[in-house]
């Protein structure tokens, strides 16, 4: 018998970037053992929706599971229809053969970053901002580099600190609305960063994902002041389809074969059938309007509410669902006050440091994605909590 050869033991054979785990997801992973052992959670730790997606989607994927394409497909009708979007949306001509289909931003995101940039390029991120740029980026061999944009410029990147990054700087990715503060730039300062980026030949990334959820005026897409821009939107946000794992990006028509090549590389195609559901998304305006009427109701609900438990200095979110709060007076281990406060009142919410290594242990943030019901709720569980935390904090 040959003998069997001794396995490399896989800490050793682990050679990839080690890169950080959302921790929110570990806050969910103990709210769903809590809501399993029959505890009352709720649950504002994700970014998603918990609303269905509009009527209409279902009925789509319906008629797909009983006639629909069954293999690895692109379509082209959607494609078709995301260009309509742009007209629609932003009064854009944009052809479909810009359109390339993805599993997600996320899948969006990979693609960009391969396809544009090289091993060791610098890529401009926002600090806080979404964690999956800082460490997809770190995963793929490219540099993150922190902008850091605090509560004190209301979270909003500025043309000058892009122009200030010493050094190279081959992209930056921007999100405006933007995660977790749902802070957005106005058309003349995304123009102006824009311009910045031309200045010093970056190349502009703008994530688009929270287009269509905004309470201060509409957001002003990339390709509206940088034709060249690279844009990464999704189904998860406005169309409540996070768990279809469909998004798409618009490229320049140069661009498209090497994007492509990439997409079809890294991931296939997308789910078919979610493809086919999407179609019916956009159509329905009723219910997606529905939805950010109630998002705004929600944010009006908790930005009356939380200043009177203390939480004060919040920064309004100009669009997306959360509220990235300063909870620096209670605690400095933001991961361990978020699990102190689901288990006291199955709350959950995220830490500040899925989106701020440097900052983040004095924030967290909370999803107001949930109905109107369960914002209440929380309101009238956070209150005597907040008040307990603070009182044993002036008697420590
Ligand atoms: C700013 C931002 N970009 C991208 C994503 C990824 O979204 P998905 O892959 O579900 O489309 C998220 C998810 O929360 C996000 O907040």
């Amino acid at each position: 018998m040959r003998p069997v050869p001794t396995p490399i033991p896989i800490r050793k054979a682990m050679r990839g970037t080690d890169i950080p785990p959302f921790y929110a997801s570990q806050v969910g992973a103990r709210a769903h053992r809590l809501r399993r052992a029959g505890r009352s959670v709720i649950g504002m730790h994700f970014g998603q929706p918990t609303e269905p997606p509009p009527p209409g989607v279902h009925a789509a994927a319906h008629r797909a599971i009983e006639d629909g394409p069954t293999g690895y497909y692109e379509s082209p009708e959607l494609r078709a229809r995301i260009a309509r979007h742009y007209l629609d949306a932003y009064g854009l001509h944009v052809a479909s053969s810009r359109i390339l289909l993805t599993l997600g931003a996320s899948a969006g995101l990979v693609a960009t970053f391969t396809t544009l940039f090289a091993s060791g390029d610098r890529v401009g991120v926002v600090r806080p901002g979404y964690p999956a740029y800082r460490n997809a980026l770190r995963a793929l061999g490219r540099e993150p580099v922190e902008i850091d944009c605090g509560p004190e410029r209301g979270f909003r990147l500025g043309a000058e600190q892009v122009a200030g990054v010493p050094g190279e700087l081959h992209g930056l990715v921007v999100a405006s609305p933007g995660n977790p503060t749902g802070a957005m730039l106005s058309r003349a300062a995304l123009a102006e960063v824009a311009g910045a980026c031309r200045a010093r030949g970056t190349q502009l990334v703008s994530d688009e994902i929270y287009h269509g959820i905004s309470f201060t005026g509409p957001a002003t897409c990339a390709l509206e002041v940088e034709p060249q821009a690279i844009v990464i939107n999704s189904f998860s946000k406005l169309y409540r389809m996070p768990g279809w794992r469909l998004g798409w990006i618009v490229v320049p028509e140069a661009a498209v074969e090497r994007f492509g090549a990439q997409l079809i590389n890294l991931f296939l195609t997308p789910s078919t059938l979610s493809q086919e559901a999407a179609i019916a998304a956009f159509d329905d305006r009723g219910s997606l309007q529905a939805a950010v009427a109630g998002y705004a109701r929600n944010r009006a609900t908790l930005l009356a509410a939380l200043p009177t438990m203390g939480l004060r200095g919040l920064v309004p979110p100009d669009g997306a669902f959360y509220l990235y709060a300063d909870v620096g007076h209670l605690t400095d281990d933001s991961l361990a006050f978020c699990h102190e406060l689901l288990e006291d009142t199955g709350i959950a919410i995220a830490p500040g440091i899925d989106f701020d290594p440097r900052r983040g242990q004095r924030f967290v943030r909370l999803s107001f994605a949930v109905s109107e019901a369960e914002v209440d709720e929380a309101i009238a569980r956070l209150r005597p909590w907040l008040a307990r935390r603070e009182a044993a904090r002036r008697s420590s």
